[in-house]
C-alpha cells in the first residue's frame, strides 16, 4: 500500500493480525447490525487476502466459505475457492461445500479494478453487486442476512429496490473504515424472504384453519398466509400486507 494511504485501520490491521483493513468494516457492521451470528454459516464473495474471512471466523465460529479470482492464503478452518463470482459454475461449487443447509449469511467486499471513471466503476460495481445477490438468492437459507458493497451512483436506488423485494429489513451503511474519500456505501439485507409472493398482490384463497392469534390461515405455493378476521371453510379475495421470511400478512378485500 503506498505510504499516503496508511492510516488508523492500515496499523491497527498490521497490529492485530489481519489481513487487510477491512476486516474493521465487517465487524462495525455486524456490531450495528448483527448479520453474523453466532454458529452461522457464512460465505464471503471477493474475500482475498481474507480480512473479512478472518472477522467473519471470529464472529461466527461456523463454517466460513471465501471466494475470489485470487488465490486465497490458507485460513484455520476456512475453506477457499478460486473463482469468480459472476458465474453459476463458482454458485455450485459453494453449493457443494455448504450441502443441505446453505448459508445464514452472505456476504460481499467485491470490487472491480477502478478506473478512475465514475460512471464505468459504478456501472462494474452494480454487475457484481448483482451478481452477489443472485448467489444469495441461491445460497441463503430463509430468513438469512446479506451484505454487499456498492460504488455509489445513478443506478443504486434500483438496486437498492431489487435487495428490498428479497429481504424484510434493507439499510445501507457506511463504516468507519471506510475512507473518507471513497464512493462506497454498504447495502445490508436481514432476513431473507424465501415467498413468490409480494406485497400488494391479490389471490383467491380457502382458510384451512386458525392461528393462535385468532387470524384464518390460507396458504399460496407452500406459503403460509395470516389473513385478518377470516374463519375456517371460508373463500375470499385477499391482498398481502406484509412478507416476513417464513409468512406473510393480508386482508380480505372481498
Ligand atoms: C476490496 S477486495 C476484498 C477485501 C476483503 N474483504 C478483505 O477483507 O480482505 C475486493 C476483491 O474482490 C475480488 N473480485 C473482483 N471481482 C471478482 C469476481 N468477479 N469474482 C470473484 N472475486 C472478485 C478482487 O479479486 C479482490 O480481491
Amino acid at each position: 500500500m503506498a505510504r499516503n494511504q496508511r492510516d488508523y485501520f492500515y496499523y491497527k490491521a498490521k497490529n492485530e493480525g489481519y489481513r487487510s483493513r477491512a476486516a474493521y468494516k465487517l465487524q462495525h457492521i455486524n456490531t450495528k447490525h448483527t448479520v453474523i451470528q453466532s454458529g452461522a454459516s457464512v460465505v464471503d464473495l471477493g474475500a482475498a487476502p481474507g480480512g473479512w474471512l478472518q472477522m467473519a471466523k471470529e464472529l461466527s465460529g461456523g463454517r466460513v466459505v471465501g471466494v475470489d479470482l485470487q488465490k486465497i492464503k490458507p485460513i484455520e478452518d476456512v475453506q477457499t475457492i478460486k473463482g469468480d463470482i459472476t458465474l453459476d459454475a463458482t454458485l455450485k461449487k459453494i453449493e457443494e461445500i455448504l450441502g443441505e443447509h446453505g448459508a445464514d449469511a452472505v456476504i460481499c467486499d467485491a470490487a472491480p479494478n477502478l478506473t478512475g471513471n465514475w460512471a464505468l466503476d459504478h456501472g462494474r460495481s452494480i454487475d457484481l453487486c448483482e451478481s452477489a445477490l443472485a448467489m444469495a438468492k441461491g445460497l441463503l437459507t430463509p430468513g438469512g442476512n446479506f451484505v454487499v458493497k456498492v460504488f455509489q451512483g445513478d443506478m443504486f436506488k434500483e438496486f437498492l429496490d431489487k435487495v428490498k423485494e428479497n429481504f424484510v429489513y434493507v439499510r445501507s451503511f457506511t463504516p468507519k473504515a471506510s475512507r473518507k474519500q471513497s464512493a462506497e456505501i454498504y447495502v445490508i439485507g436481514k432476513k431473507f424472504i424465501t415467498s413468490t409472493i409480494k406485497k400488494g398482490e391479490e389471490f383467491d384463497v380457502d382458510i384451512l384453519e386458525r392461528g393462535d392469534e385468532g387470524d384464518g390461515i390460507a396458504r399460496i405455493d407452500d406459503f403460509v398466509v395470516f389473513v385478518k378476521n377470516a374463519g375456517v371453510g371460508q373463500h375470499v379475495r385477499v391482498r398481502i400486507t406484509d412478507i416476513k421470511p417464513n409468512f406473510a400478512f393480508a386482508d380480505i378485500i372481498g
